[in-house]
């Protein structure tokens, strides 16, 4: 990266209201806001129990969970480590890696009614490219929660809004009863990010 470039996005990123925020708060991420957003519109931990955070590195969502006394369990995953978090068990585990997985979910050894994931794929910025991907990551996500979900448990999912958005609202509803595409504020406007909230996950 040039100077030039690299001092115009130290100067976006900082003064961007929800990196200074999350600097005041003590958050590890801006992040930390879209699942604030989230359960302020949807109440989807304080309804769970025992909660997995998929992609949780490095950890904003998870500092957000520990504060729901509601909450029996937190587990994060993620392909990268974390820096450890009280009352959160944290397992490394790329979720594209099916004996990753396996190991993952015999470490968890339970149900979960609450999965979240912030996973991206890495963009290649070839549109075509990086939705096909998301589909994969979505896949995985999925898997997984055919294997940990409950009856009438729930998914909080990040995609992106594009073409592929139809098959992959098309793919949600047929493991969820109901789902609705949220885009909270503190995600960036020229993001195309979006987050999709998945309620009654069908057995
Ligand atoms: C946007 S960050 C998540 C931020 C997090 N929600 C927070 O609040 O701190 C996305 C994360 O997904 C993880 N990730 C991407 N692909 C993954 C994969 N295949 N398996 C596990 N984690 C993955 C990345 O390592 C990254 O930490």
């Amino acid at each position: 990266m040039s100077g030039k470039k690299r001092s115009n996005w130290f100067k976006s990123h900082t003064d961007d209201f929800f990196v200074r925020l999350s600097k005041q708060d003590n958050f590890r991420s801006r992040a930390a806001y879209k699942l604030i957003e989230i359960e302020e519109k949807y109440q989807i931990i304080s309804r769970s129990k025992n909660v997995i955070d998929l992609g949780c590195a490095p950890g904003s969502w998870l500092q957000v969970l520990v504060n729901f006394k509601n909450l029996k369990s937190i587990t994060g995953i993620d392909r990268n480590d974390v820096e450890p978090i009280q009352e959160v068990n944290f397992i490394k585990c790329d979720i594209q890696n099916s004996e990753q997985v396996a190991n993952a979910l015999k470490e968890i050894n339970q149900k979960t009614d609450l999965v979240l994931s912030d996973i991206a794929p890495n963009i290649t910025g070839i549109g075509e490219v990086d939705q096909a991907n998301f589909v994969d990551i979505i896949s995985n996500v999925l898997a997984i929660c055919e294997q940990i979900s409950i009856t009438n448990g729930n998914l909080v999912i990040k995609v992106f809004n594009g073409e592929r958005l139809s098959d992959i609202k098309g793919l949600l509803l047929s493991k969820y009863k109901d789902i609705v595409v949220f885009k909270p504020k503190s995600s960036k406007k020229n993001s195309s990010e979006t987050y999709i909230v998945c309620n009654g996950y069908k057995d």
